[in-house]
């Protein structure tokens, strides 16, 4: 592969630093290089710095690289979205409908539709299935500028489909370009024929299914959707210890719909995230930040179930880490978008551009442990790189629900454009 030398961009947001993840003033640092340069060698990132700076070391090479001329365009690192459900079967856009119509989200998922209507279908779908349609999702990402995506299990609610699911996304992250990270989420419901005996699934997820994905390595994390109707803060706490014993990180859906203790419950068990929050207690959110638990926050699944978003601007002024995420999922969040998530983060959340920024980098990146790898443009670390078609982050965020992704490179190679 030749090498990339990637020249003269108006800025170039390298996010180089220490601190990782960022907190308050820490998240509007984007450390920018203004007529930056990167130069990408084995899809690894051999320098960053101004283009003159770059031109003395590397001028005499030009010749064997292939040289862009970023001059008036911004670059930034690979976006990250450290929360998905992506690998799964077939769509539910009757019940979009519905919503509008008037019928909840939980209405929805307790007559048997939302979870488990996408859990009969990922069911149903074969292995080879599953690939080919999560593959065209994954496309969309980098159509979006995103290079590093997190996955959850969580729609076959049995040992024989979690593990399935897993597989695809095993497979998919060696098949396609991008990072996939894998998460278990056993506990994403009940399933319908474990209705009213909630603890003999528990006792499944524990005893049986935890135990083999540890054992084949199939995921780093261990999620579950903490919610009133859902599993209990007890049931979630006993799911995620169970996983902490076998090597799996906790992760939990916390206080997305009612205030449930949620955030609290991902301070006492030490998780690396706790994703929505839309309802999380003061209480809550001061714990979280004492116990340097990432808050992932998901603006445009607020926005699709019609409810506020979290409070991200106070979450940042109490000192939480905050990172965001599409949630891309058929039900509550059916988007690849980060940029129009960053959008959101601004606009509803009422973080700054940069600290909007921040949240789908190098945040993003620690929420799933990848911040080694990727999430700024800094010397080692992975060649993940976009080129916008905007001279300036203040205007990627600012001019909103457009995609301004000119070029994608995925560990140095082009991907898009
Ligand atoms: O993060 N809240 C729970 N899980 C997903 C939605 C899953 C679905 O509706 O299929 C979420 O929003
Ligand atoms: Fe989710």
């Amino acid at each position: 592969m030749k090498p990339l030398w990637i020249k003269h961009a108006a800025q170039l947001v390298s996010l180089s630093g220490e601190n990782a993840p960022r907190i308050k003033e820490q998240m509007s640092d984007l450390a920018i290089i203004e007529d930056g340069s990167v130069w990408i060698e084995n899809g690894e990132i051999i320098a960053v710095g101004t283009t003159d700076e770059l031109e003395k070391s590397f001028s005499s090479r030009s010749q064997e690289a292939d040289v862009v001329d970023a001059t008036g365009r911004l670059v930034t690192p690979g976006l990250v979205d450290p929360h998905t459900h992506v690998a799964f079967g077939g769509s539910r856009e009757r019940e979009f409908e519905m919503r509008l119509e008037g019928a909840t989200y939980m209405d929805i998922m307790n007559a048997g539709g939302g979870i488990h209507a996408t859990t009969r279908m990922t069911r149903e779908a074969t292995e080879d299935e599953l690939v080919a349609q999560t593959t065209k999702r994954l496309d969309s990402f980098f159509q979006h500028g995103v290079t590093t995506v997190e996955g959850k299990s969580g729609y076959g609610l049995d040992l024989e489909t979690e593990l399935k699911q897993l597989r695809v996304m095993k497979r998919l992250n060696e098949l396609h370009p991008i990072d996939l990270v894998p998460t278990f989420m056993g506990a994403h419901a009940v399933p319908q024929e474990y209705k009213g005996n909630e603890e003999a699934y528990i006792d499944v997820v524990v005893n049986e299914i935890l135990p083999v994905v540890a054992e084949e390595k199939l995921a780093i994390f261990n999620d579950v959707f903490c919610e009133k109707g859902v599993f209990t803060p007890a049931q979630s706490e006993r799911i995620l210890e169970a996983g902490k014993k076998l090597g799996l990180v906790p992760k939990i859906h916390a206080d997305e719909i009612e205030s449930y203790g949620g955030a609290e419950l991902a301070a006492k068990v030490g998780a690396i995230s706790a994703e929505h929050l839309l309802k999380a207690s003061d209480e809550g959110i001061k714990q979280m930040a004492e116990a340097g638990v990432i808050a992932c926050l998901l603006p445009a699944t607020a926005l699709y179930l019609r409810e506020e978003a979290a409070k991200g601007r106070q979450m940042v002024d109490a000192g939480v880490a905050v990172a965001i995420s599409t949630d891309c999922n058929p039900g509550s969040s059916p988007t690849t978008s980060m940029p129009l998530v960053m959008n959101l983060a601004c606009i509803s959340m009422r973080l700054t551009p940069a600290e909007a920024l921040v949240a789908a980098t190098i945040n993003a990146a620690c929420a799933i442990q990848m911040e080694d790898r990727v999430g700024s443009l800094e010397v080692g670390k992975q060649g993940d790189i976009v080129l916008w078609n905007v001279a300036s982050y203040q205007e990627l965020q600012y001019l909103f629900g457009v995609n301004h992704v000119g070029v994608v490179w995925k560990k140095g190679e082009r991907v898009v454009g």
